[in-house]
């Protein structure tokens, strides 16, 4: 097994190449720091999990927040995906990469407002997952004054506990998220009671990252037990919507992503099939963290006491998840020169101490100007950076089959002040 395995970043001799590109090449021509995803490692996930599903009646709505790319977008869309929404941003982000998809969206969020409500209404989305009473008397009245109906579903709460970082884990009662399970047959009978809605479906989302099946299912279990009393209410349920939140391996551990979408395919399939409804799931990590990598060039190596920094060209305002979830990313030089390893902290140029890619890891040496690639960072990446200390956001590089492009151009001074008065 390739230790880059199921990784599509993988050495060719010395150097560490995406999809057969060479990645020492792309830094060259595109300048670091430099996001570069696989597009066939994003087709791949997609089909996979398509694959697991076909036996029951689904749409995968991809949860655009974890890349955000036009380019990742278009490309799912034209697999047939739909799409997990959470602001007017990403709706039209859908619009302008693949418009044919608006019937395709359900649109999740705490906090929608009149605005987005109104955006969604007019492109006729799939369904909006709303998350408290106050979005559902705000919705309903749009959709009057509009002449639409919205077809909804609540967001339940099935309190169960995700096992997975506190900040990403959010199906638990104390969390903001949603309406907890237990009253969410009084409410669904408030919005039978509403103009302009349709109660059509029950919606769930536990939290990200979550390597075992047990908590899908527990979820969509409970969601059945409120299906089956919404109905005797006599309302039409057509839709479950499972969420997102399956897990990928970050570590070296070999690791079969086919074998865990099988295992989770059966998770919520199992639960759902018997109530013959149609399956919404919103996988975002799934489908392009491990199809993406963040190079970066050394800059400096200092020591500082007992310490030896590896100083790179990225920063935390590139790739929070380190600073942010203590989140392990592996890191590989893009030329191995079978140097010995040293153990070294590899940090940004940000001026926080909470700046770091790894802490206390052992890499062969690396020295000033050799690249190193941070990967697994195609999910939760470029959609989290930032312009903290004015620095430009990185140029985003897809590899499809034998040919690299840019989907993104690296920033420039003039994008970064454009939006300033003085
Ligand atoms: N649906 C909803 C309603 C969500 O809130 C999320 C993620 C997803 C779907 C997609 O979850 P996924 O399949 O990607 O796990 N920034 C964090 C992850 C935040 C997840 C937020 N919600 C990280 O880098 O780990």
């Amino acid at each position: 097994m390739s230790p880059s395995f199921p990784r599509p970043f993988a050495y060719e001799g010395a150097r560490l190449l995406c999809s057969g590109s060479s990645l020492e090449a792309l830094a060259a021509e595109h300048g670091t720091p430099l996001y570069v995803y696989s597009a066939d490692a994003i087709r791949e996930r997609a089909g996979m999990l398509q694959a697991g599903l076909a036996d029951v009646p689904h749409t995968i709505c991809y949860a655009v927040k974890a890349n955000s790319a036009l380019a990742i977008v278009q490309m799912l869309g034209e697999m047939g995906c739909g799409f997990d929404i959470v602001s007017g941003g990403e709706l039209e982000r859908v619009r302008r990469a693949c418009p044919e998809a608006l019937g395709r969206v359900v649109f999740s969020g705490v906090g929608k407002q009149v605005w987005e409500l109104d955006a969604a209404l007019e492109a006729g989305i799939l369904l909006f997952n709303v998350e408290g009473e106050g979005e559902l008397e705000l919705l309903s009245s749009r959709a009057v004054a509009l002449g639409k109906t919205a077809r909804m579903a609540l967001r339940v709460n099935p309190d169960v506990f995700a096992e997975t970082h506190p900040y990403i884990s959010t199906g638990l009662s104390d969390h903001k998220f949603g309406i907890a399970i237990a009253k969410a047959r009084e409410v669904y009978r408030r919005a039978m009671t509403l103009p302009g809605l349709d109660p059509a479906g029950v919606s769930v989302h536990i939290g990200s990252q979550i390597r075992s099946t047990e908590p899908f299912a527990t979820s969509v279990e409970r969601v059945g037990q409120l299906v089956a009393e919404l109905r005797a209410d006599g309302m039409d349920i057509r839709y479950v919507d499972a969420g997102g939140g399956l897990g990928v391996e970050y570590g070296q551990v070999p690791w079969d992503p086919a074998a865990s979408v099988q295992a989770y395919a059966t998770a919520v399939t199992g639960a759902a099939r018997g109530l013959g409804a149609h399956l919404l799931l919103e996988p975002g990590r799934f489908f392009v963290a491990q199809a993406g990598a963040l190079l970066t060039r050394v800059l400096y190596v200092k020591q500082n006491g007992a310490k030896t920094f590896v100083i790179t060209d990225a920063g935390m305002n590139d790739l929070i998840r380190p600073s942010l979830y203590q989140a392990h990313h592996e890191i590989w030089p893009v030329v191995r020169s079978g140097r010995s390893e040293q153990t070294v902290d590899i940090v940004g140029p940000v001026c926080e101490s909470g700046d770091f890619f790894a802490r206390d890891r052992a890499i062969e040496r690396v020295g000033p100007g050799d690249l190193v690639a941070i990967l697994d960072a195609g999910a939760y990446g470029m959609s989290l950076s930032s312009h903290y200390n004015t620095r430009v956001r990185p140029a985003e590089v897809m590899v499809d089959g034998d040919k690299a492009r840019v989907i993104r151009r690296r920033e420039t001074f003039e994008d970064l002040f454009a939006p300033e008065v003085v």
